[in-house]
């Protein structure tokens, strides 16, 4: 693994934007990251986690794992980019002034983690702007699975790459034959909006995934694993990473309603594909206020 030295941080956003060298370098910065969280989470994992607390609710947990990963990366980050801002799924934002943020999920897909199940992830991204979705610009991101070391990795106007290979999304030209990953939110009214959306997704594509990390579905449909995906309820460190990936593989990351993605809704995909899915999902009011959700 290469050694990097701490780069400068005074530059404007738009600098990050339009200096190849400069994406090429956080790009690697990010897979570093990425590897060597996932050393960590590897050589320290107990035989059997344990929920540590709980956030929005009794099902969305935390775990030691969680809080470890982010602190290390936490530290990795403030020795190579002192100066730039952090945000991270357990300790929220850490502001500065370099124009730049760091949006960390130290482990996307905690239940998986919590279960022993294999489809949880670390995923590290850099953004320019305000480090919110619908306003940022992803500079460069990657995301590792823990289970068997894979890593997906794009830098803005350079690719998206794993394994050495550039990703491509699949380009299927009918809905119907469209394998279609989504993910359910913590919140019961949530979760119960979401299932009825799905009654009218199901029967018009090929069928459903749920992997349980939404980072790692994001990179799936990068590279070709899957055709769509589409979920409600998605925070920026679950996106962030992936959300690159899959526009550097050729495909579209979008909202309902010619909205950014957002908490809103994100869907991705082969763009033809994502205006079919929208059109469903904006029948289905998908976005609906949560606060009108009775069951
Ligand atoms: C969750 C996972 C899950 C998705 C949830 C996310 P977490 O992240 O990505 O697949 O459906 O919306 O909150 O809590 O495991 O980091």
């Amino acid at each position: 693994m290469r050694h990097y030295e701490t780069m400068t941080h005074t530059r404007r956003t738009d600098e990050f934007t339009s200096d190849n060298a400069v994406t090429t370098e956080l790009t690697r910065l990010c897979e570093h990251i990425a590897h060597t969280a996932r050393e960590f989470v590897v050589s320290h994992k107990p035989p059997r986690a344990q929920v540590l607390d709980t956030k929005s609710t009794p099902t969305d947990v935390v775990t030691q794992m969680d809080r470890d990963v982010e602190a290390l990366i936490r530290t990795l980050i403030s020795q190579y980019r002192p100066g730039d801002a952090f945000l991270g799924e357990e300790t929220g934002l850490h502001e500065s002034t370099g124009g730049l943020t760091w949006v960390v999920d130290p482990i996307d897909g905690t239940v998986n983690y919590l279960y022993g199940l294999p489809g949880y992830a670390v995923s590290v991204a850099v953004v320019a702007g305000p480090p919110t979705p619908d306003k940022w610009q992803q500079i460069a991101g990657a995301v590792i699975r823990i289970s068997d070391g894979k890593l997906w990795s794009a830098g803005r106007g350079q690719g998206a790459f794993s394994d050495g290979e550039r990703l491509k999304v699949n380009e299927p030209h009918e809905l119907g034959k469209c394998l279609t990953g989504t993910g359910f939110g913590y919140d019961p009214r949530l979760r119960f909006l979401q299932a009825q959306v799905l009654t009218a997704v199901l029967p018009r594509v090929r069928d459903i995934r749920r992997n349980g990390a939404a980072a790692v579905e994001l990179c799936l449909v990068a590279d070709g694993s899957l055709d769509l995906f589409f979920e409600r309820g998605l925070s920026a460190w679950d996106m962030a990473a992936g959300g690159l990936i899959v526009s550097e593989a050729g495909g579209l990351v979008t909202g309902m309603r010619e909205q950014n993605p957002s908490t809103n809704m994100t869907i991705a995909g082969f763009a033809p594909m994502v205006a079919s899915l929208t059109e469903i999902l904006i029948s289905q009011d998908a976005d609906a206020p949560i606060e009108t959700v009775h069951f």
